[in-house]
């Protein structure tokens, strides 16, 4: 058996010695030394952001073990065979991600952006505060990200609201779903939907404008459920403040971008929630002794089909 491996050009180096540990007896093929005979040995594909029609040409195939959260890519390549696809949801980086979020919750409660301007004018002024019980922060999307992020805030103290298109009842958290969503009540917004084909688009300007004034936007999933320039238009005419935007539909974000230099909208390069080779290539290779063994991994995004080689 070997191992295809393609971090999509990050941090292959960490992926190759963790691996080399975790599992001493295969071979890990990097992507860019693929060849034909090395293309027949392959049984799983460990891939992220991975061309398209490529995983159609490893017959032996037994699994994909995407290398993060989001399946987008492979739901969008109609030549990902039909075996089982895994996704890679570390605790670790779930946890990051909703350290993110409650950085920037503080930030903006706390005004420190609006401190930092002050310290640069010499400027000696405090602002009132609501307590942060009446801060409210609508997480968007209760899936793994959400809830950890919903979780994470409620705990430190925060107003948290969570919608989702079901129903997901969660500790500490006012859940709503479907059309019901509480935007004209909320401080601060963090969306943490998937990119699906009902969510594409999604945070438009209908959906802006509902917004009470001041209103700060948090992006932490995809950058295409946003409209771009909605964003723009919310933060010039609409009720939005802020937008702190960690993804974006081209990523790295092109240079000539009016994102980068808005003088409302900080950014940061899709590094809420960083990958950490060590634990996350531990989750993989479990799933890879599962399968081995007949059992059933997780998460499974798609259960595929099961092939001789392949009891799961
Ligand atoms: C990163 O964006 C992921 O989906 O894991």
């Amino acid at each position: 058996m070997a191992i295809l491996l393609n971090n999509h050009g990050y941090d292959n180096a960490s992926w190759q010695a963790a691996l080399a540990e975790l599992l001493p007896e295969q071979d890990v093929f990097l992507f860019a030394d693929m060849t034909p005979a090395r293309r027949q040995q392959v049984e799983y594909a460990l891939v992220w952001n991975h061309p398209p029609g490529d995983l159609a040409e490893y017959p032996n195939l037994k699994a994909i073990h995407l290398l993060g959260a989001g399946t987008e890519a492979v739901d969008a390549d109609p030549a990902t065979p039909d075996v089982p696809v895994l996704r890679l949801v570390d605790p670790q980086v779930l946890e990051d991600m909703a350290r993110y979020a409650l950085y920037w919750v503080l930030h903006f409660h706390r005004r420190f952006g609006v401190y930092a301007q002050q310290q640069s004018q010499a400027h000696w002024e405090r602002h009132n505060l609501c307590a942060s019980e009446e801060f409210k922060v609508l997480v968007l999307g209760l899936g793994m990200v959400g809830k950890t992020v919903a979780r994470r805030l409620a705990a430190n103290g925060y107003k948290v609201l969570g919608w989702d298109r079901h129903q997901a009842e969660l500790a500490g958290v006012e859940s709503y779903c479907g059309d019901d969503m509480p935007l004209a009540q909320a401080d601060m917004v963090i969306n943490c939907l998937p990119l699906t084909p009902e969510t594409r688009h999604m945070i438009d300007a209908e959906l802006l404008g509902q917004l009470p004034e001041g209103a700060v936007l948090v992006n932490i999933s995809r950058g295409e459920v946003l409209v771009d320039s909605d964003v723009i238009d919310a933060l010039s005419h609409g009720p939005l403040s802020r937008a702190v935007l960690d993804a974006f539909s081209t990523e790295p974000l092109p240079a000539d971008s009016p994102l980068w230099r808005h003088p409302d909208i900080h950014i940061t390069p899709h590094m809420s929630g960083a990958t950490y080779a060590r634990s996350a290539a531990k989750l993989v290779v479990d799933n890879i002794h599962r399968i081995e063994q007949g059992e059933q991994p997780f998460p499974l995004h798609k259960p595929g089909r099961f092939t001789n080689n392949n009891k799961v």
